[in-house]
């Protein structure tokens, strides 16, 4: 079979994506330290400060997440036609049949697949719900980091109550991100093996294929 090449993702996209996934990478390694430091803490008397690397190298990562993910807040609106969050949400008729087309196709109770050059619908839901967990944590976060701050302190505590309450949101939330990583990891592998656009190259190279039909 032919295949034609069609670009789908920007240099900014691809760009946001490896420093996001690194960043999650570093965060929830970092964070689930801070929050139960498992190595011996007794060294903390000593000559290294286990913790506070720890939290030296979260923090660097959160400059990297919150970069990554106000560039992804711009292509959300300002990106290629893909990128756009009306391509990828469940808004037109189009797309909410391609909700329940990828849910059939997901459940192996259909075995056509819904061909599009942007994200599916079924995606695009986790996606969004990703980004605006990353803002609760970008939030919580500097709220934490900055508790003298004025403008973090007035937000902080309005949106997300005590700082108590936002650290143990802020905990609660990396248990997202991590089932997020490895049901992200699978779909991917698995719909690369299935539906043959290579989608995992796609976010390396931007591109993807789809059947020829001239
Ligand atoms: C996916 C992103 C992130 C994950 C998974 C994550 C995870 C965590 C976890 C699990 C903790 C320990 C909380 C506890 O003690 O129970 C923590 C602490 C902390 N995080 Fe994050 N974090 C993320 C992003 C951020 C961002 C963007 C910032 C912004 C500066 C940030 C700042 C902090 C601070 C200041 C603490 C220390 C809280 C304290 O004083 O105990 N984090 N993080
Ligand atoms: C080696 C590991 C990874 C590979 C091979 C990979 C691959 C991919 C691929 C192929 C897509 C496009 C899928 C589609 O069209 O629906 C994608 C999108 C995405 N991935 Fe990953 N991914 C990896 C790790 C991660 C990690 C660790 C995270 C964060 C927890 C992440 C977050 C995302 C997000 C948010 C998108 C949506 C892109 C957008 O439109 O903004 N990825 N990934």
């Amino acid at each position: 079979m032919r295949y034609q090449q069609n670009l789908a993702w920007s240099v900014l996209l691809r760009l946001f994506h490896w420093s996001f996934a690194l960043s999650v990478v570093v965060l929830v390694t970092t964070g689930f330290y801070i929050h139960f430091p498992w190595t011996n803490t007794m060294l903390e008397g000593g000559r290294s400060f286990p913790v506070a690397t720890m939290f030296y190298i979260h923090f660097i990562a959160a400059f990297v997440f919150t970069a990554a993910l106000l560039a992804r807040l711009y292509l959300l609106l300002f990106g290629n036609r893909q990128e756009r969050f009306w391509d990828f949400l469940p808004i037109t008729p189009k797309n909410i049949v391609n909700l329940f087309k990828t849910i059939a196709n997901y459940l192996y109770i259909s075995d056509k697949y819904d061909r599009r050059l942007g994200h599916n619908t079924l995606a695009g839901i986790f996606y969004l719900v990703t980004f605006i967990l990353g803002l609760v944590q970008v939030l919580s976060g500097f709220y934490m980091l900055y508790p003298e701050n004025v403008v973090w302190q007035t937000w902080g505590l309005r949106l997300l109550g005590p700082m108590q309450q936002a650290r143990y949101l802020h905990y609660l939330i990396m248990w997202y991100f991590i089932f997020f990583a490895f049901v992200h990891l699978y779909i991917v592998v698995w719909s690369d093996i299935w539906h043959k656009e290579g989608l995992i190259s796609s976010i390396v190279n931007g591109r993807k294929y789809t059947p020829d039909k001239s």
